[in-house]
């Protein structure tokens, strides 16, 4: 983005992270934000990996047997230390502590795999949110990219991008076609949060231009 300096933004991942990875590619379109760290709360998580490939700032901040307000204040420690603009969840499979969704609030992503408010909520996360969805015959499911309050899954949605279900799916069929839309879908919705940021005003919901929508799986 020519002009203003890009937000800083800060990824929040427990796992594999290809949604962290399809943020970090997304540099070449030249957004309105970088990714100036990465947070995980799993030593082991794959995104760390990625975050150091990319020369990103990484660090664990476990929650095991702390206190809510000790990570909070950990966290928000970190995310001033990086300064830290905006926030995107990609797999973080934790709650954020209240200080910390209050501190940014309007400026949290998140991104799950399913057509929210349907198939989300506490332990709707992984496989557990595609075997549901196939087990009550909807005929859509995709990915939803919302800002993020204080409960799982709940905060004002800003996109949406429906995918087929298909005849003979398995959790795992409609997983990778879901995440392979994600990919794609979470890049945009941050660039617009940033846009309506940078500007000072309350992000409307993302309108996917039409083709977007062609049930191609
Ligand atoms: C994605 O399906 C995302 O929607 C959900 O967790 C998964 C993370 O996958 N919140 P990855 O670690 O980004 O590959």
């Amino acid at each position: 983005m020519s002009g203003a300096a890009p937000l800083v933004a800060a990824v929040f991942a427990s796992g594999g992270g290809s949604n962290l990875q399809a943020l970090l590619d997304h540099r070449a379109a030249d957004p309105p934000w970088q990714v100036g760290l990465l947070v995980s709360d799993r030593p082991g998580a794959g995104a760390l990996a990625r975050a150091q490939a990319a020369r990103v700032p990484h660090r664990v901040i476990s929650t095991k047997g702390r206190t809510s307000d000790d990570v909070a204040a950990e966290t928000l420690a970190a995310l001033a230390h990086h300064g830290v603009q905006v926030v995107y969840l990609a797999g973080y499979l934790k709650l954020l502590p209240a200080p910390v969704v209050q501190a940014f609030s309007g400026r949290i992503l998140n991104i799950h795999p399913a057509l929210l408010p349907a198939f989300g909520g506490k332990g709707m996360w992984g496989m557990h949110v595609h075997q549901a969805v196939l087990a009550s015959g909807a005929r859509l499911s995709g990915p939803t990219v919302h800002l993020v309050d204080e409960e799982y899954d709940r905060g004002r949605i800003l996109a949406q991008w429906p995918v087929p279900v298909l005849p003979g799916d398995t959790p795992e069929s409609l997983a990778s076609r879901v995440l392979a839309v994600e990919h794609r879908l979470y890049p945009m919705t941050a660039d617009h949060l940033c846009r309506a940021v940078i500007q000072g005003r309350e992000p409307d919901p993302l309108s996917l231009p039409g083709e977007t929508f062609t049930l191609v799986p």
